[in-house]
């Protein structure tokens, strides 16, 4: 039998041990993990926990750094994740460190560059799921995406940091211009990023372009954790409320359509 094989076969029958033992793959592969030396906070069945992880109150200004960093790495959904996630690390630890930051990546450009959902809010919205439970999730995934829409992105706050060069964490030089701002009435990443190009003449592949991305997503994790700071604390109320028009489309259209997005983005009043 060729080496190969033997080694098929070992492997085959070791698999239809843990089966027949009732051992899931999940203690096979947390096995491996720590066989090959990776500490971890694997439970004892070798999957991480479905429950909501601990949260614990975090610095909204570091986020605001974080995520600045974090767009510069992999993408606006990996920034905003990474921003959050990286700081649970080094306060919670435990399972945080067994999340990869790259399930983030796709969310670049508003998935792939398809530009649906603002990446920004994909990564935020996915590292408040990781901690709060789903009734909780909505709402304050909903009053994130509603601050998105309303407020005008880059922040005076991430402005007054970029022309102070004090984006401490970038690996590399960035644009330090203070950057004119658009309000995007939309999570959609093409609105959005539309909007900022009409209002700055700054094109899609500019530098500068790019730079207002990374400040917007700097402002959108610092936002999510002033809002999960408010509800670890008990004291989050949500705010945003449809503009009056949308209120007025959604009275009569409810239950026609899904959808809190300002509906003449798209659509004619009639
Ligand atoms: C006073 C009630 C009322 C308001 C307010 C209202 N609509 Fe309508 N809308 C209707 C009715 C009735 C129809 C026609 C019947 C249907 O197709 O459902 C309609 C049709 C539509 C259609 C076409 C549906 C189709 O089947 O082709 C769209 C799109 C639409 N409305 C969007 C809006 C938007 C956007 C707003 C707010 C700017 C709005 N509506 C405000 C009652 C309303
Ligand atoms: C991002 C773009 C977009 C936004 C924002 C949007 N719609 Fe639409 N809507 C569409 C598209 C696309 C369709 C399907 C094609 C069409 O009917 O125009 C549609 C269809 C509809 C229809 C017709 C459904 C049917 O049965 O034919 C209604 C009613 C409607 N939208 C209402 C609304 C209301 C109310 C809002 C705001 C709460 C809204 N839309 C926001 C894109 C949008």
């Amino acid at each position: 039998m060729a080496e190969v094989e033997k080694i098929l076969e070992k492997d085959v029958s070791r698999r239809s041990f843990l089966k027949t033992t009732g051992i899931g793959l999940g203690v096979a592969a947390g096995a491996l993990v720590f066989g090959t030396g990776i500490a971890g906070a694997q439970t004892q069945t070798g999957t991480v926990a479905e429950a909501p992880l601990p949260y614990v109150e975090l610095d909204p200004e570091e986020a605001r750094l974080r995520g600045h960093a974090g767009y510069y790495m992999a993408g606006c959904m990996y920034g905003a994740f990474y921003a959050i996630l990286s700081m649970l690390r080094e306060k919670v630890g435990g399972p945080y460190n067994q999340i990869p930051y790259r399930m983030a990546g796709y969310g670049r450009g508003g998935a792939a560059n398809w530009g649906t959902l603002c990446g920004a809010l994909n990564g935020a919205a996915a590292a408040i799921n990781l901690v709060a439970p789903d009734a909780d999730t909505n709402k304050l995934v909903s009053e994130l995406l509603g601050w998105y829409t309303i407020t005008p992105f880059p922040s005076d706050k991430s402005n007054a940091i970029a022309s102070a060069k004090g984006f401490k964490y970038d690996a590399k030089p960035y644009p330090t211009l203070v950057h004119v701002t658009s309000v995007s009435n939309s999570p959609l990443c093409h609105a959005s990023v539309a909007n900022w190009i009409k209002k700055s003449g700054y094109e899609l592949g500019t530098a500068e372009r790019k730079e207002r991305c990374a400040r917007l997503t700097g402002d959108t994790a610092a936002h999510a954790v002033e809002l999960l700071n408010a509800w670890k604390a008990g004291t989050f109320v949500p705010t945003f409320k449809v503009d009056d028009q949308t209120a007025a489309c959604i009275q009569c259209h409810e239950g026609d359509m899904e959808g809190k997005m300002a509906c003449t983005t798209c659509h004619e009043p009639h």
